[in-house]
C-alpha cells in the first residue's frame, strides 16, 4: 500500500514534467487575462469547400471546452450560410493537372453566417485546406475581402496551415513574421503572397502582435492551446487539455516537419549503423 503510493507519487512527478497537470495553487494572471476573464469574446471561424477537417475541429475542441468557464460566441462564416464540404472541389494542382477529388469522403460543417451577416468579431480564425486552390483559380477573393474589411476591428487573428495564405493575400501580414504548413505544395502556395512578410521556415507556430499563425493541420491545436493560455491563463486551459488527453507541443520552435518537407534544410535518411 505504502509502496504503491510512493510509486504513484513518483509517476505523477514524472508525468507532470511533460503533461499539463495542474499542481500550482497560485497562478498570476496578466492584465490581458484578467480583462478577458469577464467579457464575452466573439469568435469567427471562416470555412470554405475543401477545408482541412482538423484545421477546423482540432482548435474548436479547445474553444468549445473553454466556452464553459468563459463567455465565448462562435460564428461559422462562409460565402453563404449552409453546409460547407471538406471534400476538395475541382482544381488544378501546382503542375496544372486537373484534380477531381470527388471520390474522397466528405465531412460537412454548417456555416451560420455569410460574410455580409457575420457579427462583430474579437477573434478571427482562418483554417487552410486544398480548397484554397479552387478559390484562387476562380479568382474568388471573398475571404480575403472579408479579412481586409474586419482586420482593424479584430483583436486576434489566427490561421492554421495554408490559412496564412488568405491573410497574406488580404495584405494584412505585411511587415509581420508568420508561418504556414510545410507540407507538399502548401508552403510554396501560402508564402508566395504578401509583401514584406517574414515567413519563418521552421516553427510550429509564430506569434507576432495580433497574429498567431501555425504550421500544418495538427499544429493548429498546439497554437490554439498556447493562444488560449495567453488570453485566459493556464489553469482553465490545462483542465481542458487534460480532459482532451492531449499532450500539446509547447515550444513554438519545435518543427521536425520543416526538415521532413525540406523547407528549412534537406531531409537526410538516417544511415544504418
Ligand atoms: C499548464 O501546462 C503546461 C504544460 O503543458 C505547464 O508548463 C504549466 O506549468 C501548466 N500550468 C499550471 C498552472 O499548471
Ligand atoms: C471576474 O468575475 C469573477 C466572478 O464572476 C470575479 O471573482 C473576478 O474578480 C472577476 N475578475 C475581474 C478581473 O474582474
Ligand atoms: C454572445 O451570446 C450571448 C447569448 O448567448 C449574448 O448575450 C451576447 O450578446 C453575445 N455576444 C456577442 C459579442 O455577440
Ligand atoms: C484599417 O486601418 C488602416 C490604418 O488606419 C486604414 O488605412 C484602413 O483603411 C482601415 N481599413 C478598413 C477596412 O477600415
Ligand atoms: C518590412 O517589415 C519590417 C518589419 O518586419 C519593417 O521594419 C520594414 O520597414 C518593412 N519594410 C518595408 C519596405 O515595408
Amino acid at each position: 500500500m505504502k509502496r504503491s503510493r510512493h510509486v504513484s507519487t513518483i509517476m505523477l512527478a514524472v508525468l507532470a514534467q511533460y503533461l499539463p497537470i495542474s499542481c500550482a495553487e497560485t497562478y498570476t494572471y496578466s492584465p490581458e487575462q484578467q480583462r478577458n476573464a469577464n467579457r464575452s469574446l466573439s469568435v469567427g471561424y471562416i470555412v470554405f469547400d475543401g477545408y482541412a477537417i482538423l484545421d477546423v475541429f482540432g482548435p474548436l475542441q479547445f474553444l468549445s471546452d473553454l466556452s464553459w468557464p468563459f463567455d465565448i460566441n462562435l460564428s461559422i462564416i462562409a460565402k453563404a450560410p449552409g453546409p460547407i464540404h471538406s471534400r476538395p472541389p475541382l482544381h488544378h494542382d501546382s503542375d496544372g493537372m486537373a484534380m477531381d477529388m470527388s471520390k474522397m469522403v466528405d465531412a460537412q460543417i454548417i456555416a451560420t453566417h455569410s460574410f455580409e451577416t457575420a457579427p462583430p468579431l474579437d477573434i478571427l480564425v482562418v483554417p487552410g485546406g486544398v480548397g484554397d486552390m479552387t478559390l484562387q483559380q476562380r479568382n474568388d477573393r471573398s475571404i480575403e475581402d472579408f479579412i481586409a474589411s474586419r482586420f482593424n476591428t479584430t483583436e486576434y487573428v489566427l490561421s492554421v496551415c495554408t490559412g496564412a495564405g488568405f491573410l497574406a493575400r488580404a495584405g494584412v501580414l505585411d511587415g509581420r513574421r508568420a508561418t504556414a504548413t510545410k507540407a507538399s505544395s502548401g508552403w510554396n502556395r501560402a508564402t508566395k503572397h504578401g509583401t514584406n512578410v517574414t515567413w519563418v521556415p521552421s516553427a510550429r507556430w509564430v506569434h507576432d502582435g495580433k497574429f498567431w499563425t501555425s504550421s500544418g493541420v495538427s499544429a493548429g491545436m498546439d497554437m490554439m492551446v498556447a493562444f488560449l493560455r495567453h488570453i485566459y491563463g493556464d489553469p482553465k486551459v490545462n483542465n481542458s487539455v487534460n480532459n482532451v488527453e492531449y499532450a500539446p507541443v509547447v515550444d513554438p520552435s519545435w518543427d521536425p516537419y520543416s526538415v521532413v518537407h525540406k523547407v528549412s534544410r534537406p531531409f537526410e535518411c538516417p544511415r544504418a549503423p
